[in-house]
């Protein structure tokens, strides 16, 4: 038949389109290295929307798979150093599980990562009062943050798959001022690092940090906690709280104290310090690190290490702190992947960010966006082993 050929890569094309899943793989390439990115219907919202799943897999075999729902990574599987593939994340096993009752596991956070203190601050000598949730103030962007909405999804093929996430919050939304159009874009790196490039706009001046609230667990499926997890802070001073956990204003010299992490530290070892009032306040680590290192370039600001896996991840950001929180609120209470109860200290965060309650601390880098901006911040989580 003359046409076959033309209607042959025609099919082909067609079948790349529709199909959800389109890879960038070679001929001869075994189907499990392949490096691409798939779709699939995750379930519904209770507003009758419908969510995706996206599993975003590179040539060494890593995925990460992501919804647009909360833009939650619900699964990161990287090898341990026997080429054992795991996850290392906290998650749930259903979009209706992370609909009912999810702490942050894997979420994007916005409109502002951590806390702002009573829920209160002023911007060009307007007062705005948002909503409180945590301790008598806001936490994590109120009763609806990013972690809460649906945000559309463009999926980007290639070699180093990328999942594009845009939402556009509005004027008033949770209490802050201007629409702001935030654009969340994951990749894949082929080196088993998984990149987050936050960019956001504004048509008023407001406030944002933006961050990622991935709980990790480098044991693989967090069958246990993370006391034994080896921990790098790349960080000369604490941002100190008070009993809410809010900023005293008090940058704190970590040397010689619990929170020194300058060396590689066992997370367990000085956590229950009952000596030090931060280890109290926080119940064990829950604080912003001030990082080393000034500008906006990237930087490394932390390494863990978990020595029975041998696997390492290694964090490096553009923003200036990093919020080390070892999971001292989980309870069991929260079921996850394969009915397991997360108990407390079974995962650890390390949320990049700005720091907490800046809005009210004219001393703190600032987190005010103004029309004609554009807040940019980029975080990169890489895997690796070592014996
Ligand atoms: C906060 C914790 C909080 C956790 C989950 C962290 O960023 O610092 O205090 O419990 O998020 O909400």
């Amino acid at each position: 038949m003359k046409f076959l050929p033309q209607l042959l890569s025609l099919a082909l094309l067609t079948s790349c389109l529709t199909m959800t899943s389109c890879s960038s793989k070679k001929e001869n390439e075994s189907d499990d290295k392949k490096a691409g990115i798939d779709k699939t219907a995750y379930g519904q919202l209770p507003d009758g929307q419908t969510a995706d799943l996206y599993t975003l897999r590179n040539a060494a075999g890593m995925t990460a798979q992501i919804t647009n729902y909360g833009g939650i990574i619900v699964g990161l599987q990287v090898p341990d150093k026997d080429g054992k593939f795991e996850d290392v994340t906290l998650g749930q096993d259903s979009l209706s599980s992370y609909v009912k009752n999810n702490p942050y596991f894997g979420a994007l956070i916005g409109r502002y990562g951590n806390r702002i203190a009573k829920g209160k601050f002023t911007l060009d000598g307007k007062t705005y009062d948002l909503f409180i949730n945590n301790m008598g103030n806001h936490l994590h962007g109120g009763k609806v943050g990013f972690d809460k909405v649906l945000w559309t999804a463009t999926p980007v093929d290639g070699d180093e798959p990328a999942l594009k996430l845009a939402y556009t919050a509005k004027d008033g939304e949770e209490g802050y001022p201007g629409n702001l159009s935030v654009e969340v874009t994951y990749t894949l790196q082929k080196d088993n690092a998984l990149k987050i490039d936050y960019k956001a706009t504004t048509d008023k001046p407001t406030v944002v940090n933006l961050t990622n609230h991935t709980y990790f667990n480098l044991t693989g499926g967090a069958k246990r906690d993370i006391l034994d997890h080896v921990v790098t802070l790349n960080a000369d001073k604490l941002i100190a709280v008070d009993q809410t956990l809010i900023p005293t204003g008090e940058l704190k010299p970590v040397a010689g104290t619990a929170f020194d992490f300058l060396k590689p530290s066992v997370v367990g070892s000085r956590i229950n310090d009952s000596t030090d009032t931060q280890i109290k306040y926080g119940g064990g680590y829950d604080h912003g690190w001030v990082l080393n290192g000034s500008g906006d370039s990237l930087k490394l600001a932390a390494t863990v290490y978990e020595p029975t896996s041998g696997r390492v991840m290694e964090v490096r950001t553009t923003e200036p702190a990093i919020q080390f929180y070892t999971g001292n609120f989980l309870d069991g209470s929260v079921v996850g992947r394969e009915g397991f109860a997360y108990k407390k200290r079974y995962a650890l965060c390390l949320e990049t960010e700005h720091y907490p309650d800046s809005p009210n601390h004219p001393a703190f880098p600032t987190t005010v966006l103004k029309p004609g901006e554009t807040y940019k911040t980029t975080t990169i989580y890489q895997f690796s082993t070592k014996k």
